[in-house]
C-alpha cells in the first residue's frame, strides 16, 4: 500500500549540493485526532483548520557525502536536543527517500511564534522539513507531479508527527480514512474545498493559558486510547461529527459548527481524565476562560466559540466580522488569566509555501 511512495528512479545520487527552503503553519483540529495504531496510522479520521500567522520556515541545506549526517538549527542557534527526534524522522522516512542516506544535511529552522508557548512545532516544523526533503526528489526527479509532491510531502510529515500531515493544505484539511471524505487516506491529509466563504478568513486567537511543559505528552495520551473504556465510541462519535461538521462547513452554518466543535474539544480533555492513569491538562485559568467565553457569547449574541489543543491554551475562533465585538473582550476580560497576558492572533491560511532564495 506504502509502496508508492518509494523512490525507485534510477536517479538516487545527487551529484550537486543545493538549498530548498519552505514555510509552513500550524493547524488546529476541530475533529480531533486522539489514538493510533502502529505507523503513526490514526484510529479516527480528523478535520483542522489551517493557520497562517504561527508557522515554521525551515531551510535545508544538502551536500553529497560518503557519511550522511545531520544538524540542527533552531532561531539561528544549534539545537543538539531537537536532533534524537530529527534522527527518528529521518530514520523512519529513510525507505521512501533513499537519497538521504548519501547526503549532508543541515536544517535551519525559524518559528514565528514563541518557544514554549504550548503551540506544538512540531506540525508546522515537521511539515516544513517533508516539504524540503520532496525539494531534494524533485531535484532528482523533475518529472514529480506538483498533486504528488505534496501527498508525499503530507505522507512524510505524518511520520513525523500525525497532526503535521495536515499542515501541507490551505484552509482545511482531513486526514484518516473515513466516507465522509471522498479520497480520504490514513496514509496522508487532503484539502477540504467545498466550504462556505465565511470560513476562509475565520480568526482563531490563541490565549496561551500555560506554557510549561506538560505533564502528559501527546505519543502517552495516544497510547493511553490503546485501551481506554471509551476508546470505540469516541472513534465512531468523531466520524459522526464529521459528517455533521462537513454539513455545517459547507452551508456556513454556524450554530452547528460551534457545537461540534466544542463538543470535540471538551471530548478530547474527557478522553484524558477518564484514561488508565487519568491526567488533566487543563488548568484553572483554561476553564475561567471558557465560562467567560459563553457568558459573553450570550449576551452579545455572537458565534464566538472554544476549541482546544492537547494543552492548557484555549483557541478562541470566530468569524472576521466579530472581530471589533471579540478583540477588546479579550485584552479587557481573558489576558488577565493569560501567562504574562500573552494572546497570538491568527487565521486561517493558504498553507505551506516556499520561500524563494
Ligand atoms: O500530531 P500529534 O501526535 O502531536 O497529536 C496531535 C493531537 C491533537 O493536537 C490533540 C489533535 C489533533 O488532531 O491535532
Amino acid at each position: 500500500m506504502t509502496d508508492k511512495y518509494i523512490y525507485q528512479e534510477p536517479n538516487i545520487q545527487l551529484t550537486n549540493k543545493g538549498v530548498s527552503h519552505w514555510q509552513s503553519p500550524s493547524n488546529i483540529a476541530l475533529v480531533k485526532y486522539w489514538g493510533k495504531y502502529n505507523n503513526q496510522i490514526p484510529a479516527n479520521a480528523s478535520l483542522s483548520f489551517t493557520l497562517n500567522n504561527c508557522h515554521t520556515q525551515t531551510k535545508l541545506s544538502y551536500e553529497p557525502a560518503a557519511i550522511p549526517s545531520f544538524e540542527v538549527w533552531v532561531n539561528a542557534k544549534r539545537e543538539l536536543s531537537f536532533e534524537p527526534k530529527i534522527k527518528t524522522f529521518i530514520e523512519r522516512i529513510l525507505v521512501y527517500c533513499p537519497y538521504l542516506s548519501n547526503l549532508r544535511l543541515k536544517i535551519e529552522t525559524y518559528n514565528s511564534f514563541p518557544h514554549s508557548s504550548g503551540i506544538a512545532s512540531s506540525a508546522s516544523g515537521l511539515s516544513a522539513l517533508a516539504l524540503c526533503i520532496m525539494d531534494i526528489e524533485q531535484a532528482l526527479n523533475p518529472q514529480l507531479s506538483e498533486a504528488f509532491f505534496k501527498e508525499k510531502a503530507s505522507f512524510l510529515a505524518r511520520l513525523g508527527s500525525g497532526s503535521a500531515a495536515r499542515s501541507i493544505f490551505p484552509y482545511l484539511a482531513s486526514w484518516g480514512a473515513t466516507d465522509v471524505f471522498e479520497n480520504s487516506s490514513d496514509l496522508y491529509a487532503t484539502e477540504f474545498k467545498q466550504f462556505h466563504t465565511i470560513f476562509r478568513d475565520y480568526q482563531d486567537t490563541v490565549l496561551l493559558v500555560d506554557r510549561g511543559q506538560k505533564v502528559v505528552s501527546s505519543t502517552v495520551g495516544h497510547q493511553l486510547m490503546n485501551d481506554h473504556p471509551f476508546a470505540k465510541q469516541r472513534f465512531e462519535q468523531a466520524d459522526y461529527n464529521l459528517s455533521i461538521l462537513k454539513d455545517a462547513l459547507i452551508k456556513g452554518d454556524l450554530k452547528t459548527f460551534n457545537e461540534i466543535v466544542e463538543s470535540e474539544a471538551l471530548t478530547l480533555h474527557a478522553m484524558m481524565m477518564t484514561s488508565a492513569p487519568y491526567f488533566l491538562l487543563m488548568k484553572p485559568n483554561t476553564l475561567a476562560i471558557i465560562e467567560e467565553v459563553w457568558a459573553f457569547r450570550k449576551e452579545n449574541n455572537l458565534n464566538l466559540t472554544i476549541t482546544l489543543d492537547a494543552g492548557a491554551n484555549v483557541h478562541l475562533l470566530y468569524p472576521k466580522s466579530e472581530v471589533n465585538d471579540v478583540l477588546p473582550f479579550i485584552k479587557d476580560k481573558l489576558s488577565r488569566y493569560c501567562e504574562k497576558g500573552l494572546y497570538i492572533c491568527d487565521q486561517v491560511g493558504t498553507g505551506s509555501q516556499r520561500i524563494n532564495q
